[in-house]
């Protein structure tokens, strides 16, 4: 019988609220603890705000998006003293553990201070499915749904148009939504950021297409794809707390060079932030009730220093380094099968 306290980190994912629910449901009526929500994640933590979270509390939350204790991209370690008033308020709180939900920037503080002696417990969350160690994160697949959902009802009028359409999803290292959704939603080209692209090749795809007929295409491209010359076509400027570069509007770039150099009227659709909002589908809600469970199971046994991860269908308790030593990539072995089906 302990303190817990939990947080929420970095983009909100849908099955951010099943993990919470998780950690409270089990960590109160199995364990006896006090469960404290930190609010927006490590600023929370900074600025010593936090609420009780119970089971009446986190009633009713499985089904919603986003998060109940909000979250943000706040970086302790970017911040005056930050790291020692992170302990302060642990210390003031009397939290015996911290279980913060994030992805690859809020499980790397998770490090920091797990090697400064912090006990954290971490739960992988991220829509891009990019994190090593777990074979899936929640949330990937409703974004990959709504990405799905978009692209069926993008089919429908391309073809009525005579259109390619440019479909830009998110993925910022990684290019899982864009193949995983391309894929369900027949796209006729992909691009990651895996897979650096060459413009003409792209182009080559949907002019083979057409001259076999059809009149239309389909080009799902991640925000993080990259031409082979190198230059990231981003509409943004500037980095965020943890030094990405915000990305997003590629898109913009491609639909235009498409049609000039084919001469087919295109169109493009950023999907952007939709792919992270609203209800969780049922796998996602399942996956995040599982590890929210595991994880207070682990931090009540002192399994710190750890993360919950998916490894085939079991939940295990790997190294918070399994996940933070490099992004899990596409699988080139997925990556060829989505190709069966270009141009
Ligand atoms: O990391 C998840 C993610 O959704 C990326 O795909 C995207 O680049 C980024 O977050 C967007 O972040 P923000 O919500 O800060 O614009």
């Amino acid at each position: 019988m302990g303190r817990i306290g939990v947080l929420t980190g970095g983009g909100d994912c849908p099955g951010l609220n099943a993990v919470i629910r998780g950690v409270v449901r089990k960590g109160v009526n199995a364990h006896g603890h006090e469960i404290v929500g930190f609010r927006y994640g490590w600023a929370g933590l900074l600025a010593n705000e936090a609420t009780p979270l119970t089971v009446e509390s986190t009633s009713g939350i499985l089904p919603r998006g986003g998060t109940i204790l909000g979250t943000s991209r706040t970086n302790p370690y970017k911040e005056d003293g930050g790291s020692e008033r992170v302990r302060e308020t642990l210390e003031a709180r009397g939290i015996d553990v911290l279980i913060p939900i994030g992805g690859e920037d809020t499980l790397g503080v998770a490090r920091r201070l797990s090697d400064d002696g912090v006990p954290v417990v971490g739960v992988p969350k991220t829509i891009d499915n990019d994190l090593a160690g777990t074979d899936f994160t929640f949330g990937f697949q409703t974004a990959v749904q709504i990405a799905t959902d978009a692209i069926d009802r993008l089919h429908t009028t391309a073809e009525s148009h005579n259109r390619v359409i440019v479909v830009e999803v998110m993925g910022r290292h990684a290019g899982w939504i864009a193949a995983y959704a391309g894929m369900a939603g027949g796209a006729d080209v992909i691009l990651v950021p895996e897979r650096p692209f060459d413009i003409e090749q792209v182009c080559d795809h949907v002019r083979r297409r057409h001259a076999r007929g059809r009149t239309f295409s389909i080009v799902v491209v991640s925000e993080g794809a990259i031409p082979m010359d190198g230059d990231v076509w981003s509409q943004h400027a500037g980095t965020d707390a943890f030094g990405h570069q915000r990305l997003g509007g590629i898109a913009v770039q491609l639909e235009q060079e498409i049609e000039r150099r084919t001469g087919f009227e295109s169109r493009m659709t950023i999907l952007g932030h939709v792919q992270r909002g609203g209800s969780p589908l049922a796998y996602d809600r399942v996956l995040g009730t599982r590890f929210g469970v595991a994880a207070v199971d682990a931090a009540t046994a002192g399994d710190f220093g750890k993360m919950v991860a998916l490894r085939g269908t079991e939940i295990e308790v790997v190294p918070l380094s399994a996940a933070l030593d490099e992004p899990k990539l596409l699988d080139p072995a997925f990556f060829e099968t989505a190709e069966v089906f270009f141009g």
